[in-house]
């Protein structure tokens, strides 16, 4: 598999003039790929049916001449103005009942079918110009699906299409009914279209109204890509690929993922550690310049699952960006490590966001590779030096773990209409899992939640997962390893009530919750061992060993066979024993590992990223601050 640095580059913001200079400058600079034109609705189609693409076709000929490739983004993340004349209604409405206005971008809602027949004119319009086109080597689906907020819209074409959705899921709104429990407040319905958004409610909605209402969402996105992509492929043999986000959860990425051929996503490390962490001040003073050691590995494993094996990095962080808290510049070296630690993660390609600064509109402040001046920048350099070091290692193996660690986007969602306590965050639990994991020295593989085959495991977690798939749980019926299932997993149907028998159900595993709660950020349970739970406790019934207890003798971890059950959310110091003595039980090698240095081992290369603002060693080398070692393995 080679590997390939590029850039997003955006000829519409520029003279015609500097267009080939541009594209030579990023050839010298070791660039492979340019993608292009996901934000020029207005530049295509400057009045409604007026298609102008002369000047896409001359800068796809000038990218491509230069030996660049390009990748050619669909334009429906920035619907025009006249759009809007034309589609009044199109926009989406947020939660309180606000229309979500021009001006900015991400304009639409995802039910409205007058806006869906406009994405699948533009696209077809694309598709049919360039799907055969020399240069044109990948295409990108529209723009961050989700981004600003975007994926849940309360307009009336979105309670049209729900009610639809609902109708062909449910049949009858008696069957409807007593799934959500409706006799409960009398909030049962005689037809599909008495049925609301699950928002303006009085107090809460019926929690399955409202789960519901996230499935009905995501699978709107899931509709819209689709859309894209069939009509892509009948033109093109390229491949799809959309760019996803840090931490935005609000769609299911698998499915939208079914339909393409490569995830990628959008690594901003410095703005996520800000904007989108949780971590106390003393982390995000540790890492303000380098990004947390391990949000971006998070996300590259989990995209590697979405991608079924084949991801990218579509923008990276080149810079300070402008839309954090505060903005700060990366240590020098950090854009160089972001890229590397992506390639040691299995990406094909990894973009920088973007070629030359903008002087104008929202992201004026945003770096580039160049400054607006047209001098370069400081990430240039570094780019340039990845491009010469991928020609050492072009090849640096795939992907080898031997732990797996389940992510679904469903428990999320469910988590977030049902928290039962302010810290039950599902994100949070499964990245703080996959930290302690990090910390270990281990390498992790993300797993969706209807994986049907562990067998390349010895180590599989699951914590805070709503309900087992019968794939996985046929999966854990055969596993030889350990699996580590909770807390709070397998508690609910799918339609969000409570399932009979009793949770968690697990194959080979005596055991029963009888109650579950949860506590204050500041009223942590102590463990026998180290650590504390924090935020939720299950309570059990159980005949199976039980390995940890709390002070005062709660089981916490049940089991002593390949299934277990952790009934607590463990912190950082029991997270860490528990696993150190599982790991040492299976004979799973760990190699703990200081504080910013983070590894990861591929089939051929053992790879080190110094995170810390002190020089680290690993394998008797030094490893400066913002520093990359690796070695044939
Ligand atoms: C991404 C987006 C880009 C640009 C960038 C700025 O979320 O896809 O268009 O806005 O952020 O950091």
């Amino acid at each position: 598999m080679t590997r390939a640095l590029g850039v997003c580059y955006y000829p519409e913001h520029w003279p015609e003039d500097v267009w080939e200079q541009d594209a030579s400058d990023m050839v010298k600079a070791g660039l492979t790929w340019v993608r292009i034109g996901e934000f020029a609705w207005a530049r295509m189609e400057p009045t409604p049916g007026d298609i102008q693409l002369d000047w896409l076709d001359r800068s796809i000929a000038i990218l491509g001449k230069a030996g660049l490739k390009v990748v050619l983004g669909t334009p429906t993340a920035t619907p025009p103005r006249w759009m809007a004349d034309k589609h009044p209604d199109m926009f989406a409405v947020d939660e309180n009942g606000h229309v979500r206005g021009f001006g900015s971008r991400r304009h639409y809602c995802f039910s409205h079918q007058g806006f869906r027949a406009e994405s699948r004119r533009i696209t077809e319009i694309l598709a049919k110009r360039y799907g055969n086109n020399p240069h044109v080597a990948a295409w990108q689906t529209d723009n961050e699906y989700g981004c600003h907020d975007t994926t849940l819209s309360y307009s009336d074409a979105a309670k049209d299409a729900f009610q639809d959705w609902l109708a062909q899921k449910y049949q009858s709104t008696a069957a409807l009914n007593r799934a959500w429990g409706n006799v409960f407040w009398s909030m049962d319905y005689d037809e599909f279209d008495q049925i609301g958004l699950p928002n303006l409610t009085v107090t809460e909605p019926n929690p399955s109204h409202a789960l519901a209402f996230r499935r009905f969402s995501s699978d709107q996105v899931v509709a819209f890509n689709r859309e894209q992509a069939q009509i892509i492929k009948a033109h093109s043999d390229a491949p799809l690929i959309h760019n996803y986000m840090g931490r935005i959860t609000d769609f299911d990425h698998y499915d939208v993922g079914a339909d393409l051929d490569i995830a990628s996503w959008d690594s901003y490390p410095l703005g996520f550690l800000e904007d989108r962490m949780e971590d106390g001040d003393a982390h995000k003073r540790a890492y303000a310049q380098q990004g947390d050691p391990d949000l971006q590995a998070f996300h590259h494993d989990l995209y590697r699952a979405v991608g079924k094996g084949r991801w990218w990095i579509m923008e990276q962080q080149p810079g300070p960006v402008n839309w954090a808290p505060v903005n700060p510049a990366p240590l020098p070296g950090m854009c160089r490590l972001w890229a590397w630690e992506a390639f040691a993660h299995g990406a094909e390609a990894v973009c920088y966001f973007r070629w030359r600064q903008a002087p104008f509109a929202q992201e004026q402040m945003h770096a580039g590779l160049l400054r607006s001046d047209r001098e370069p920048a400081p990430a240039l350099a570094e780019a340039a030096q990845v491009a010469r070091e991928l020609t050492q290692i072009p090849d640096c193996g795939t992907t080898n773990a031997s732990v797996g660690l389940v992510f679904d986007y469903a428990s999320a969602w469910a988590w977030e209409v049902q928290p039962q306590g302010t810290g039950f965050d599902y994100f949070r639990i499964v990245f703080e899992t996959y930290r302690a994991l990090r910390k270990l020295g281990l390498d992790i593989d993300i797993l969706p939640p209807n994986c049907a085959d562990l067998t390349a495991y010895k180590l599989v977690l699951a914590p805070g997962l709503l309900a087992l798939s019968d794939d996985l749980k046929n999966a854990l019926t055969a596993f030889n390893g350990v699996a580590v299932i909770g807390p709070r997993a397998n508690s609910k149907t799918e339609e969000l009530t409570i399932p009979t028998p009793l949770p968690p159900n697990l194959p080979k595993l005596d055991l029963t919750i009888t109650r579950s709660e949860t506590f204050r950020a500041d009223m942590d349970r102590p463990l026998q061992g180290s650590g504390h739970i924090r935020h939720w406790l299950d309570h059990v019934d159980t005949n199976a060993p039980v390995l940890e207890h709390t002070k005062a003798g709660d089981p916490v971890l049940i089991g002593n066979g390949p299934i277990r059950y952790l009934a607590g959310w463990l912190d950082e110091t029991a997270l860490d024993r528990v696993l150190t003595n599982i790991c040492a039980e299976q004979q799973i090698e760990t190699t703990p590992v200081q504080d910013g240095l983070r590894i990861r081992r591929t089939d051929t290369h053992v790879f080190a990223f110094n995170y810390g603002l002190e020089t680290a060693t690993f394998q008797g080398q030094d490893i400066p601050s913002a520093g990359v070692y690796w070695a044939p393995k």
